[in-house]
């Protein structure tokens, strides 16, 4: 049996824990701070990133010349306004299509790309409106060699960058006739269908056709609408090889399609567990486009960024 401590060192131990005990609750008051300071600093240093020394473009891709090659492009968008305010969702979404129209067109017209704005007839009433991107994409398919598929909630903030950087950047190449079909980009959930870019052939009609015929991924009265869970469930069910020969996933998400950072419990969660993923994702000065995906008050952060970027 072990002897019991003499009375001064017990005296001594007790003493120590209670310093000891101080000391933490000294601590207390900066790891405060340091919580509160963490979002504010963290939404400065990402706004930052790309000074910081991230590349969201491959260097060859910055640097080549793109003369010669002169592929048609088409952005295409859809108004989500024609079911208004059944969800979440619709009722964020509701004017985000005019304004960031003139931002879109301006683009556009910078480059010499069409721009399909579909009407809220086109929208199909089965679905949730954010299907007939299948549709409005299955449809123009064929007038372009590229189409763009942006959501109403995007903005092009750095117009100096061209399509064809993008797809250079991920593809390696310009020639139109050997490139995968679907070039897409990964969040935290995995591939995002809110812009993505999609290649005139065969195998890209057959796609959409498959998208299309997802039906049991349709999703009403939520915030989802079940086509990007539908994409997703496509994507991970294609073989390697057909992956291979067909679809790419920048490697930066922020190639063109950046998110905003905001503090929430669920941005700073996946900050500290997925700093990969928000460092490749997030918006920082001089990315391409940004895309407002799960933020409310979508009107006024267009706005704010349209304001930041120096368009009127
Ligand atoms: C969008 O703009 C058009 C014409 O500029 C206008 O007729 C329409 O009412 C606007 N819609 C919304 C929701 O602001
Ligand atoms: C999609 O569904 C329609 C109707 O059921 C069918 O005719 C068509 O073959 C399907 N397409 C593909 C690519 O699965």
């Amino acid at each position: 049996m072990a002897a019991r401590p003499r009375r001064s060192t017990h005296h001594r131990a007790l003493l120590r824990h209670h310093n000891h005990h101080h000391h933490h609750l000294l601590l207390i008051p900066p790891l405060l701070l340091l919580l509160f300071l963490i979002p504010p600093l963290s939404a400065i240093l990402f706004r930052r990133a790309n000074s910081l020394g991230r590349r969201c473009m491959s260097l060859a891709a910055g640097h080549t010349s793109l003369a010669g090659y002169r592929l048609s492009f088409s952005i295409v968008t859809l108004s989500d306004e024609s079911s208004s305010g059944r969800g979440v969702r619709e009722r964020s979404f509701r004017g985000m299509l005019n304004a960031t129209a003139g931002n879109r067109r301006a683009y556009a017209a910078l480059h010499g790309y069409g721009l399909a704005v579909l009407p809220p007839q086109a929208v199909d009433p089965s679905r949730p409106p954010a299907w007939s991107k299948v549709l409005a994409l299955r449809a123009l398919l064929h007038r372009h060699h590229w189409l763009f598929w942006n959501d109403a909630d995007t903005l092009v903030t750095n117009p100096d960058i061209a399509l064809e950087m993008i797809l250079f950047s991920v593809i390696g190449h310009s020639d139109f006739h050997t490139s995968p079909d679907l070039i897409l980009t990964e969040d935290a959930n995995g591939v995002n269908a809110g812009l993505f870019f999609i290649r005139r052939s065969k195998w890209s009609e057959r796609f959409l056709d498959i998208w299309w015929n997802h039906t049991s991924f349709v999703q009403f009265g939520s915030t989802k609408s079940g086509d990007n869970t539908a994409l997703k469930h496509i994507i991970d069910h294609l073989s390697p090889e057909e992956m291979q020969a067909h679809v790419r996933i920048a490697k930066m998400q922020c190639l063109f399609n950046s998110y905003p950072w905001k503090a929430t419990w669920k941005s700073v969660h996946r900050m500290i567990f997925h700093p990969s993923t928000t460092w490749k994702g997030v918006y920082s000065d001089g990315d391409f486009m940004v895309h407002f995906a799960g933020l409310d008050d979508k009107r006024g952060w267009t706005s704010r960024i349209l304001k930041e970027i120096g368009t009127p």
